[in-house]
């Protein structure tokens, strides 16, 4: 087994090794007035060490009212200690116990800046009549308004009762979703083990459309329609990971799509994928955030990190399932796109990262998690295991991985593992073949190997011939194509254009593709930052509202990093980011005050 030291999580105060939390009881208000959750939460735990006197538990700004344990079948007073709070990682909560306790009972309230929620006006969603609440939990996160074992190594069941005004519906990751029925009381079971950072809740204005037997999308009433026709293939993607991995453990899979200000792209939150509408396109053209999510309930909620270093096994994996299951559904093509842009994206990612970031099993001691979130684990990790699968055929490599789900199930897992499991399962078997991966230095070492995969795609590269002819001033191809170009497409050329581009240069593209006026959210994501640093102004109310509107990370963090770049911008970034922050997630937030400041 792998060396303790190894396991140990640096971001959680909490104590599994002798006090182990299995099972969680909450009983809240959702107080859209106040902006808290208040009430209860019942901790059963286990005790692997009988001699340990203390249960410690992580939180973030939670108001603790009380803690009690139960002595003859009646709730008493049980000591407990706030310590004091830790910038990254909030205080640690310390109850005593006594030999034979095996529950205690924590009254509690969140506070309204709590870093795992965010609480939004009726004017920051599409109805503009409802407040609406959502949590984000991962990395560390839940211990802004759960009180738990807040480490990836710890799994638990729950249950949970939720009031909420009576016109409001309350949903969680969980069995107990109401399809229709409103009433303001709300219950919930959880029966499969989690980790805490995927505890999630929402309340709001919500409604409900099935996709199919096992499916459906929640979203605000007028969002939901669109939703349902923008998800339509789930049923397809359920089936076809199933097919490669084994059966969807998880029951129903639904999708809640939040408003704008949800700061990812989508969370994996099982049995309810929370989702970003900017992938709303109208034409499934960003729908594999649906595969990727899916993929997850393989790849991250079944076989789970253990700790934040290892995120690269959630991630990673998740990557590369998630194009597997779009290869499926949409075809080679599409996955071959996706994977050409996500080399993309992890080379411009190498161009920035310092080392010690470019490494998939990543030393995190001291910092925040969040920071670890780069496209590195995602796309470097996802790299590696195409290499598998082009070492041993894909056959092989697919067993294998079917075999590793059903191994680690509902287990916590470190890097280490894995690559225990890899050696005994599939390099043992053909060492020929084992000798030519560098496992090391793909785990250990910045950068890539130098035999890392290099997908393409012939559609993106007629794309790219499209756009060196167009810099060198034949637009014929471009012209004629760009209009029957897919997103993927219409987001390589942009890419392979020369940056920065003089303003006449963007103005012709502008004027020729309507580039300002899109309301696909990567293009325009994309069409900003060219604007931006070419100095092109015809896109600055565009821009503005852009930023004002949506809160995802992913978009607004890349296009304020430019606009700080000159003295101008800097004001530009100040003055929008004074109207959009009170808009923003608390996430979000965190990180836009990194770069414009928080006096803004
Ligand atoms: N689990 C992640 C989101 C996440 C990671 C939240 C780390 C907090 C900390 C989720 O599965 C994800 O990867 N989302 C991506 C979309 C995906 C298609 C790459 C995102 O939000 O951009
Ligand atoms: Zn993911």
């Amino acid at each position: 087994m792998t060396d303790p030291s190894v396991r140990r999580d640096v971001h959680s105060f909490a104590n599994p090794d002798e006090v182990r939390v299995r099972h969680v009881e909450l009983d809240l208000d959702v107080d859209f007035g106040r902006r808290i959750l208040a009430g209860s939460a019942v901790l059963h735990f286990e005790r692997p060490d009988s001699s340990a006197r203390r249960l410690l538990l992580d939180t973030r700004g939670l108001e603790i009212g009380g803690v009690e344990r139960i002595r003859g079948g009646a709730w008493s007073t049980a000591r407990h200690e706030l310590g004091a709070a830790d910038p990254i990682l909030g205080a640690p909560l310390a109850v005593d116990l006594e030999p034979g306790d095996d529950r205690v009972r924590i009254a509690y309230a969140t506070r309204p800046g709590a870093s795992g929620l965010q609480w939004l006006e009726p004017a920051q969603t599409a109805g503009k009549r409802h407040p609406f609440l959502f949590s984000q939990s991962q990395a560390i996160h839940a211990r802004s308004w759960v009180p738990v074992q807040d480490t990836p190594a710890v799994r638990v069941t729950y249950e949970a009762t939720l009031r909420t005004p009576s016109d409001l519906v309350a949903l969680m990751g969980a069995a107990g979703n109401s399809t229709g029925e409103r009433g303001g009381v709300y219950r919930f079971r959880m029966p499969q083990r989690i980790p805490a950072y995927l505890m999630a809740i929402a309340a709001g204005d919500i409604a409900f459309a099935p996709l199919g037997p096992r499916s459906g999308v929640y979203a605000e009433p007028s969002v939901v329609g669109r939703a349902a026709a923008e998800f339509e293939d789930t049923e397809r993607m359920m089936a076809a990971a199933e097919r490669l991995y084994g059966a969807y453990r998880w029951d129903r899979y639904d999708i809640l799509v939040l408003p704008p200000s949800f700061p990812f792209g989508g969370m994996e939150n099982p049995r309810l994928t929370f989702a970003t509408p900017t992938v709303l396109a109208g034409d499934k053209s960003l729908v594999s955030l649906i595969a990727h999510e899916l993929a997850h309930s393989w790849s991250g909620n079944l076989v789970t990190n253990a700790t934040w270093s290892d995120f690269w096994l959630n991630e990673g994996f998740t990557t590369y399932i998630e194009r597997r299951i779009v290869e499926e559904v949409y075809g080679p093509e599409t996955a071959a796109m996706e994977a050409v842009l996500g080399r993309q994206d992890l080379e411009d990612e190498l161009a920035r990262l310092e080392d010690r970031d470019e490494i998939l099993h990543i030393d995190l001691s001291g910092r925040d998690p969040d920071e670890g979130a780069t496209r590195l684990p995602y796309e470097k990790g996802a790299l590696f295991l195409r290499s598998l699968e082009e070492i041993f055929g894909r056959a092989r490599f697919d067993a294998f991985l079917r075999g590793y789900f059903d191994h680690f199930a509902f287990q916590s897992i470190v890097t280490e593992d894995f690559t225990a499991y890899l050696r005994a399962n599939l390099f043992d078997g053909d060492r020929g073949r084992a000798t030519s991966v560098p496992l090391e230095e793909w785990m250990e070492r910045p950068g890539l190997p130098a035999s890392a995969p290099r997908p393409s795609s012939e559609a993106l590269g007629r794309v790219a011939h499209a756009a060196e002819d167009w810099t060198a001033g034949r637009p014929a191809a471009a012209k004629a194509g760009f209009p029957g170009w897919t997103t993927h497409e219409r987001l390589q050329f942009l890419r392979r254009l020369p940056s920065p581009l003089d303003v006449e240069r963007l103005q012709e593209l502008d004027g020729a593709f309507g580039l300002t006026a899109t309301e696909n959210s990567e293009v325009a994501f994309q069409w900003l930052l060219m604007a931006l640093r070419g100095g092109y102004g015809a896109s600055d109310a565009r821009l503005e509202q852009f930023l004002v509107s949506i809160g995802r990370r992913k978009f607004i963090k890349p296009l304020y990093e430019e606009l700080v770049k000159t003295d101008a911008g800097r004001e530009r970034a100040r003055a929008i980011y004074r109207k959009a922050r009170p808009g923003y997630h608390p996430i979000s937030v965190e990180t836009v005050d990194r770069i414009v400041g928080s006096a803004a």
